[in-house]
């Protein structure tokens, strides 16, 4: 999915990230939680996320507000990990200039190292966020161009939709 953020300068951000999960409260994404991304969410949380299966001739646009999962479930997120995915957010410095890829090389042994002596060990950054939804659009194309739209918008606990113009 892409995750669309705004920046200080009030400058639109946009990324590919994982859906790591949805329920009720939302889409689920997990990342550095004092990283680029992070810190655009931490001063301004809303966000849109779009999804386009082409296949299927469908998008889904979602826009909202970002809440933090609790301590819990981002430590769940986190184990649920692989070694070498725990080792490049212990060491990495994501979205920070690299002035080699010895550099890299360099620091992702070093996280391998710490991962295998420790390996219950959580890094303390690591976010697991949940954009929760205040308007949901579900696109379909048609063959005859007459694509369909419809525009959910909450209104406190209810739904309402409308249906839009292609
Ligand atoms: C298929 C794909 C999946 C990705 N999943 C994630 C993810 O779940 N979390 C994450 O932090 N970055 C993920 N990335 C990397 C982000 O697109 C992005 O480069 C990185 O998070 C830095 O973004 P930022 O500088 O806006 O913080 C993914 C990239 C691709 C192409």
């Amino acid at each position: 999915m892409v995750l669309s953020t705004v920046d200080e300068l009030g400058e639109p951000d946009a990324r590919v990230l994982i859906l790591k999960n949805l329920d009720q409260r939302g889409w689920h994404f997990a990342t550095i939680g004092n990283g680029l991304k992070g810190c655009q969410i931490a001063a301004n949380p809303n966000v849109s996320l779009t999804f386009y299966w082409s296949s299927l001739g469908r998008q889904v646009r979602i826009r909202g507000v970002t809440l933090k999962a609790d301590d819990h479930e981002s430590n769940a997120d986190f184990q649920a990990r692989s070694a070498v995915a725990k080792a490049n957010v212990f060491v990495g410095r994501q979205s920070q200039v690299l002035t080699s890829r010895s550099e890299l090389d360099t620091a992702i042994a070093n996280g391998a190292r710490q991962v295998s002596e420790k390996p219950d060990s959580i890094a303390s950054n690591w976010s697991l966020f949940i954009a929760s939804p205040r308007e949901v659009e579900f696109w379909q194309a048609a063959e005859d161009r007459r694509h369909q739209r419809l525009l959910y918008k909450r209104d406190g606990t209810a739904w309402l939709c409308d249906q839009l113009w292609p």
